[in-house]
């Protein structure tokens, strides 16, 4: 309510692209509330992520499962002036309860890699590490870290030990962008995808990352997605391999997710243009109108995000990592306290959907 009161107090001051953008993380912390659900945050002793999880015990966003040495991280925040911290749940990597049956699944779960008894009593004492395996035996609910560690030591136990869900071989990542021009997309929001993740995939990977960010799209977003699958061709304009993976990608895709509409393959402006859509697509119900853009792969997604964020002055929601059997997403290095906010209130959504 107090959220709502200063919103229309500053309307005014605000201009219409911030004010949809807190609109959308209000709706997304309102819904986490609701999940209640157990977000664990390996990194608890880095100050902006112990901050945040003061915001959001206090708030009650969601229950919050700090791993390190109980003490330790009391003591720092009672330095800081936290108030809440003494409400979470504490996990001490080098001393509780499940760290032996953790290890026993460990050992299961990479036998086949031959990871022995020994390797596994030593990472299981990571604290990126602990989180996966929490998250697999059931113990909590979701992770998020990144402010302190870089993307691969936070994905690579994911990948490891918590893996991709039924169906679905790769994780990617997905922005949300939302353009201060409000005639592209849907009111100016738009999904993309792999800004993050996977550099470079086969055909079917790619129509896996095309179906994961319709459902994120739908699920987060709150939007019908209208997924173009983009390349430097339209509809047959250049004969190319690297066409060609776009065009079987979005086949497969349609075949896999046929509740969801996509089309490819589209240049992004005829994607996202109605003029030129019709004129280089016609018949396309996605040309045109498009607010899903799948990017043929990691570099030109990552570049894309990041020009439009620095050139549009759009807001960039994201990266929101999608395929992954269980929702573990990374946080950029420079992160804010907002950021992690924001960041474990998308996580618990996608934890209770
Ligand atoms: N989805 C699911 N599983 C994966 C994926 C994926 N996208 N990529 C790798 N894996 C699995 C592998 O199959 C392997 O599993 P296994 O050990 O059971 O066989 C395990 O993860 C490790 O695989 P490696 O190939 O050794 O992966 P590595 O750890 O070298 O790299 C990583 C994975 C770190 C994600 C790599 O792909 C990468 O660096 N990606 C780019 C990340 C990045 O820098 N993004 C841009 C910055 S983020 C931003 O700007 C928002």
């Amino acid at each position: 309510m107090q959220t709502i009161f200063w919103l229309s107090l500053f309307n005014n001051f605000l201009d219409c692209n911030t004010l949809i953008f807190m609109d959308l993380l209000e709706k997304i912390k309102a819904a986490a509330k609701t999940h209640n659900k157990r977000i664990v945050l390996p990194e608890s002793t880095e100050e902006r992520t112990l901050q945040a999880a003061d915001v959001l015990i206090g708030e009650g966003i969601a229950r919050i499962v700090l791993i390190g040495n109980k003490n330790d991280i009391l003591q720092i925040a009672a330095d800081k002036g936290l108030n809440n911290i003494n409400n979470a749940t504490f996990v001490d990597p080098l001393d509780h309860d499940k760290k032996e049956a953790y290890i026993d699944l460990m050992v299961e779960i990479r036998k086949k890699k031959g990871l022995s008894r020994e390797e596994a009593g030593k990472l299981i004492e990571d604290p990126l590490y602990l989180a996966t395996l929490m998250i697999k035996a059931g113990d909590a609910d979701g992770e998020v870290a990144g402010a302190e560690n870089a993307t691969g030591d936070v994905l690579r136990p994911a990948f490891q030990y918590v893996k991709t869900m039924p169906g679905i071989s790769v994780v990617s990542g997905a922005f949300i962008m939302i353009l201060k021009d409000k005639q592209f997309g849907e009111n100016g929001m738009l999904v993309f995808a792999d800004c993050a993740v996977h550099p470079n995939p086969t055909d079917k990977e790619l129509a896996e990352i095309a179906v994961m960010t319709a459902r994120t799209t739908k699920a987060i977003a709150e939007m019908e997605p209208r997924v173009a699958l983009l390349s430097f061709s339209t509809k047959g304009s250049a004969k190319h391999e690297m066409v060609d993976k776009v065009v079987n990608a979005t086949k497969m895709a349609q075949e896999m997710a046929p509740e969801f509409k996509f089309d490819g393959e589209l240049q992004a402006d005829a994607a996202i243009i109605e003029s030129i859509g019709r004129k280089k697509a016609p018949g396309s119900e996605i040309a045109g109108k498009a607010n899903v853009l799948v990017f043929p792969n990691l570099e030109t997604g990552n570049i894309s995000y990041k020009l439009v964020q620095r050139l549009a002055g759009a807001e960039a929601v994201g990266p929101v990592l999608q395929g992954m059997a269980a929702p573990i997403n990374d946080l950029s290095r420079g992160c804010s306290v907002d950021d992690i906010v924001n960041l474990v209130a998308i996580t618990a959504n996608q934890a209770a959907g």
